[in-house]
């Protein structure tokens, strides 16, 4: 298992490039399931999860090339009849992406149930419901939703859930009525660029959808799809994370191929905390020098603050002086990086989906555990700023959405490393680099153990 060893307090400078957007390549994947041509995608992230999504393609009687240089040869000519397994599923969220498009195509699919995750409650009711309204019959067996139809029918929709749209649902069910008998409305659905991604891909493979990038969708279905070649959207999680880092560093940097029109409602949150920013025809210019200040904001669904990027603006915020208040509307329950950043040193208080930010204390370097894949770059943003050396525990969860961030960030000038644990011949907690670790005696440096706000 590898960790992160992060010695902070360097601003970050300099120009970098963010890779294709994860939560796009992966339903595009898995939409082409839904395709009996060879299909060719670009820009596709070398990620862990993109290596699941590829393993589960496999499974599925797919034919995928090696990924090289961000392209990807997907023919699922010969796909159908399997089951999509626990084992692949349950490593990866987007797996219920193949749900659709295994349905519509062959008339049946076994997928697993996703299972639970550490950033809370994570039901698929709404994918299955609206299956269920295209005629499909559906039910769960020993764990699997096994789903089945003659062919799919168009129908209305409507994808609205308690915590707003759903944006993997909206993936689904945009997939299946691309090769259902008739017209299919979706009301309410997801607005994330990633959808609108998808959508596009559809349509360059001959899918007739109209009104992505609103809530309602329209799609007439085809008798098959063909295909074609696309390249995914740049990763707009990955430069906003890129943002904040620069920003909590107070540095400057600029990212040549950033989203910037998917990326605004993050890029206000920056704006009010006092960043410059700036796009020129170079990229996305982010300042973080000037008198920073508190801020609040509630993580929303498109076009609001991403839920994806709620925990990386708190590691800022408990950098900036004065009091930040956070929500999260979509995962209410995606705090698990806030005890993290307290034992850095950060004044948090978090109740009832809300989290309060005593900010300005001085953050030291600890020894600190990644619990999922946002707060795990929460925890690199926030060694970025911290005194000290920490040491980031389980960053196989940043591997999951980040191409070797470590690199990225050595190349804006942080000093950060990967190590792997079985090539460490001393544990790291004996090196002698570990020097932030407080003596016995010693008050008031490294990690803080006072947790009441001032
Ligand atoms: N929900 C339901 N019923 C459903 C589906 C969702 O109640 O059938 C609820 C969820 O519990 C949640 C809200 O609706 O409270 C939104 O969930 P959504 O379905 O939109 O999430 P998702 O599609 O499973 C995608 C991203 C997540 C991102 C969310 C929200 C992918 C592969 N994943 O998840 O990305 O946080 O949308 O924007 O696209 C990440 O990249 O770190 C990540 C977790």
């Amino acid at each position: 298992m590898d960790l992160l060893q992060v010695s902070g307090g360097r601003p970050l400078v300099g120009t970098v490039r963010v890779d294709g957007a994860k939560n796009s390549a992966l339903p595009i994947m898995a939409a082409t399931l839904a395709i009996g041509d060879m299909v060719e995608l670009r820009s596709i992230p070398d990620l862990v999860d993109v290596r699941t999504m590829r393993s589960l393609l496999l499974s599925q009687n797919a034919d995928v090339s090696s990924l090289q240089d961000g392209c990807l040869r997907i023919h699922a000519g010969r796909a159908g009849g399997k089951v999509a397994h626990y084992d692949l599923v349950r490593q990866m969220r987007a797996g219920i992406c193949v749900l659709g498009p295994l349905l519509t195509r062959f008339g049946r699919a076994c997928v697993s149930l996703p299972g639970g995750c550490n950033i809370g409650h994570r039901p698929v009711d709404l994918h299955l419901k609206a299956l269920v309204a295209m005629g499909a019959d559906v039910r769960i067996e020993n764990g699997y939703i096994v789903a089945e139809c003659e062919r799919l029918q168009g129908a209305q929709i409507d994808l609205e859930g308690p915590f707003g749209s759903t944006v993997t649902g909206t993936c689904n069910v945009m997939v299946a009525a691309t090769l259902a008998r008739g017209r299919t409305v979706i009301q309410n659905a997801a607005l994330e660029p990633e959808v609108t991604d998808l959508a596009a891909f559809l349509q360059r493979a001959g899918a007739v959808i109209h009104g992505h990038g609103t809530s309602v969708i329209e799609i007439e279905g085809q008798e098959e799809l063909s295909g074609c070649s696309y390249t995914v959207m740049p990763d707009r999680i990955e430069a906003a994370t890129l943002a904040v880092a620069a920003v909590t560093t107070r540095g400057e940097i600029c990212i040549s191929n950033a989203p910037v029109s998917s990326m605004q409602a993050t890029l206000d949150v920056l704006s009010q905390v006092g960043a410059c920013i700036d796009e020129s025809t170079s990229g996305l210019r982010v300042s973080g020098t000037g008198q920073l200040r508190a801020t609040r904001f509630v993580a929303r669904p498109f076009p609001g603050v991403p839920t994806d990027c709620q925990a990386q603006l708190m590691a800022l915020l408990t950098t900036v002086e004065g009091q930040s208040e956070v929500a999260d509307a979509v995962f209410p329950e995606r705090f698990m990086h806030v005890s993290e950043l307290m034992r850095m040193g950060a004044q948090i208080v978090q109740q009832h989906g809300e989290a309060t930010i005593y900010g300005g204390r001085p953050l030291g370097g600890a020894d600190v555990m990644a619990s999922d894949l946002r707060a795990s770059a929460a925890l690199v943003i926030a060694a970025l700023a911290a005194s000290g050396t920490t040491w980031i525990q389980r960053i196989y969860h940043l591997d999951r959405g980040y191409v070797r961030l470590e690199d990225k960030l050595r190349g804006l000038g942080a000093d950060v490393h990967r190590v792997s644990q079985s090539e460490l011949r001393t544990p790291h907690y004996l090196m002698s680099d570990h020097r932030n670790r407080p003596s016995i005696n010693e008050k008031g440096s490294g990690a803080a153990t006072d947790q009441t706000p001032e």
